[in-house]
C-alpha cells in the first residue's frame, strides 16, 4: 500500500464518515482483539452409526472425543499410558516419573496447595480462548499464574543478580535521556516534525522518570533503598546503575519477556495443577477410553481403519475397527508405528525433528517469598535458563521451585548430562540468585521430555534451520499432514501454529472435527 494505516483511516473518514472509520478500524484489528473461531457446533446426530477411533488422549484427543461423542459418533479413545493428558502432566506426591534409559523417580514431596509441578504446560494466556473455554465448560477452576514479577532477577554471567524492576526502569531512564538529548540537539530534525518533537519530549520525561532538565538521575520505580514508613520515615530510591553495567548484563533483553504476546498478563493456571484439565474431560467423556494401549499398527482400507493395540504390561493385544481414525500421536512416535500410509505421508512424518525440553524442580521452604518474590521468573541464562517461582500456595510453609526450564540448542546440551549434574547445575543457579539457600532445596525431580515414553520430545522443531516458527510454520510436510489422509486425520498441537501450547491442540482438534463433519456430510467418502 502506498499510504500508512493512519492515512488510510483519514481518507476513509473524509469519504465515508465516522461509521466507515469505525468499521474499518474493526477490520484492521484496532479496536477488538483478534478472536479465534468459535468451536465447531455439530448436529447431535451427525455421527450416528459411525465409529471413530482416536489415538492418544492428550488435549487434542480429549477434545476430539468430547466433541465427537456429543455429535453422536461412536467414539473409542486409545491411550498408551495409564493417565490421560499427554504432555499435560502434573507431578505431585506419589507420581512416578519414568524416562527411557533412566531409573524411575518417585515424587515424595509433601501434600499441600502448590506442592505440585507442571512438568509440561504450566501457563494459559488470556488469548487462548479455546483451552480457557473448555476450563469454563468443564468446571476447571482457574487462578492467576504470575508469569512475571518485577521482583525477580536477571542474572549476568558474572556478578550479582539484578532486580527486573531496576533493569527495566533504569534502562528506560537512560534511553529516554539519550533520545531527549538527540531531539534537543536537532539530531532527529530530518526524522521528526517540530510538533512530533514537542509531543515526544513530555512523553519521554514520563517514560524515563526524568528530571526537569531531561536527565536521568534514578527513579523510585527501580526500587526502594529505604521504604516509606511512619512519621518521618521517608522513601529513598535505590541508586541508579550505570548504563554501561546495565548493558553488560547479558540477560537485559529478557526484561522484555512479558511483552511477548504469549507471556502477557493475565495468565492462568488451573487450581491444583494443569492436569485438572484432562481430569475435567475425563469427568465429561462417556465413551470408552482404553488405557495401557500402545498402538502397534494402523491399517486403513477404503472401507475403514483398523488399529491394533498392545498392553505393555500384559502383552494383550486388541483390535479396534472404525470408520475413521484421528491420530494425535506425536510424529516422532508415530514414525515408528507400523502403518500403511502412502509413502509421501510416511516420509513427511519421518522428516520432522523434535526439540528437547528439561525441567528440574525442587521442594523447598519459600525463601524467595522472604526476598519479596511472589511468582514470576528469574532469568539465569546458560543451560538451566531460568528459575520459575510458584504462584499457588503463597505464604505456606513449602513450595516447589522450577530451577531449570531449558530447551533448544542449549537445552540439548543440558538434556544429555547425567541427572545428578542437571540437579547440581540447577541448584547452583538458585544459589547465585539466592545465596545461602541452595542447601534448602530438597527432593529434586527431573523431566527430560526427549526421554519420556510416548512423547520423545516436547514439540516438533519444524524448521531447525529456520528461525521463527510459532505462528509461522509453513512447510510442505506440515501442509501435507494437515490434510486428511483417506479416513485418517493427523491432529495435535504439532499440526498447529502453536506446537508448544495446549491451545494448539484444541484448535487442531476443532479443525479435525470440522473436516470429519464435512467427510460425513459428503456421504462418508474419504477425501483424497
Ligand atoms: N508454551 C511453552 C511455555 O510456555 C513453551 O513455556
Amino acid at each position: 500500500m502506498g499510504f500508512s494505516r493512519r492515512q488510510f483511516l483519514h481518507r476513509l473518514g473524509a469519504v465515508g464518515g465516522s461509521g466507515a472509520v469505525y468499521g474499518a478500524m474493526q477490520t484492521l484489528g484496532l479496536l477488538a482483539p483478534a478472536v479465534a473461531a468459535a468451536k465447531p457446533v455439530l448436529p447431535a446426530d451427525l455421527g450416528r452409526g459411525r465409529k471413530v477411533v482416536i489415538l492418544g488422549a492428550g488435549i487434542a484427543g480429549l477434545v476430539n472425543a468430547y466433541e465427537l461423542e456429543r455429535a453422536g459418533f461412536d467414539v473409542t479413545l486409545i491411550e498408551a499410558r495409564d493417565r490421560l493428558g499427554g504432555r499435560n502432566w502434573t507431578v505431585r506426591k506419589g507420581t512416578t516419573i519414568r524416562m527411557n534409559g533412566e531409573p524411575d523417580q518417585i515424587c515424595d514431596w509433601d501434600e499441600g496447595p502448590g506442592l505440585y509441578f507442571n512438568a509440561g504446560p504450566a501457563r494459559l494466556p488470556s488469548h487462548h480462548q479455546g483451552v480457557l473455554g473448555y476450563c469454563d465448560e468443564l468446571g476447571v477452576a482457574l487462578e492467576i499464574e504470575v508469569n512475571s514479577s518485577r521482583g525477580a532477577y536477571l542474572l549476568p554471567e558474572q556478578g550479582p543478580p539484578l532486580r527486573q524492576r531496576q533493569a527495566i526502569n533504569d534502562t528506560r531512564g537512560y534511553v529516554a535521556e539519550l533520545l531527549a538529548k538527540a531531539i534537543n540537539k536537532g539530531a532527529l530534525d530530518q526524522e521528526m516534525t517540530p510538533l512530533e518533537k514537542q509531543r515526544l519530549l513530555p512523553f519521554l520525561k514520563a517514560y524515563g522518570d526524568l528530571q526537569a532538565d531531561m536527565s536521568f538521575k534514578g527513579t523510585e520505580r527501580s526500587g526502594f533503598k529505604a521504604l516509606p514508613g511512619a512519621a518521618d520515615q521517608f522513601a529513598e530510591a535505590v541508586a541508579p546503575m550505570s548504563f554501561g553495567d546495565l548493558l553488560a548484563n547479558q540477560r537485559l533483553p529478557l526484561s522484555l519477556f512479558e511483552d511477548n504476546i504469549y507471556m502477557q498478563a493475565t495468565m492462568f493456571q488451573p487450581v491444583g495443577g494443569m492436569d485438572r484439565i484432562p481430569a475435567g474431560f475425563e469427568r465429561a467423556i462417556r465413551s470408552p477410553i482404553l488405557r495401557g494401549a500402545e498402538v502397534v499398527s494402523i491399517d486403513q482400507k477404503p472401507s475403514g481403519v483398523t488399529v491394533v493395540t498392545r498392553d505393555p504390561k500384559t502383552g494383550q493385544t486388541r483390535t479396534v475397527a472404525a470408520d475413521y481414525a484421528i491420530v494425535t500421536i506425536p510424529l516422532i512416535v508415530l514414525a515408528k508405528i507400523q502403518n500403511n500410509f502412502d509413502r509421501p505421508v510416511q516420509a513427511a512424518i519421518a522428516s520432522v525433528a523434535y526439540d528437547n525440553s528439561t525441567k528440574v524442580a525442587f521442594e523447598a521452604p519459600r525463601f524467595w517469598e522472604r526476598d519479596q518474590i511472589y511468582g514470576g521468573i528469574s532469568f539465569v541464562g546458560g543451560e538451566t535458563s531460568l528459575v520459575w517461582y510458584p504462584s499457588a500456595g503463597l505464604h505456606t510453609a513449602k513450595g516447589t521451585l522450577v530451577a531449570c526450564y531449558s530447551s533448544g540448542p542449549v537445552g540439548a546440551v543440558f538434556a544429555k548430562r547425567a541427572r545428578a549434574e542437571q540437579i547440581a547445575m540447577s541448584a547452583a543457579a538458585v544459589e547465585r540468585l539466592h545465596p545461602g539457600h541452595a542447601a534448602e532445596l530438597s527432593k529434586p525431580l527431573v523431566v527430560n521430555w526427549a526421554k519420556v515414553p510416548y512423547n520423545l520430545g516436547p514439540w516438533p522443531n519444524w524448521d531447525p534451520a529456520g528461525g521463527r516458527q510459532e505462528g509461522h510454520t509453513d512447510l510442505p510436510a506440515y501442509r501435507l499432514l494437515n490434510q486428511p489422509h483417506g479416513r485418517v486425520q493427523f491432529c495435535g498441537a504439532h499440526l498447529s501454529q502453536m506446537p508448544g501450547w495446549q491451545e494448539g491442540a484444541v484448535l487442531s482438534a476443532h479443525r479435525a472435527i470440522t473436516t470429519l463433519a464435512q467427510q460425513v456430510a459428503a456421504g462418508g467418502k474419504a477425501a483424497a
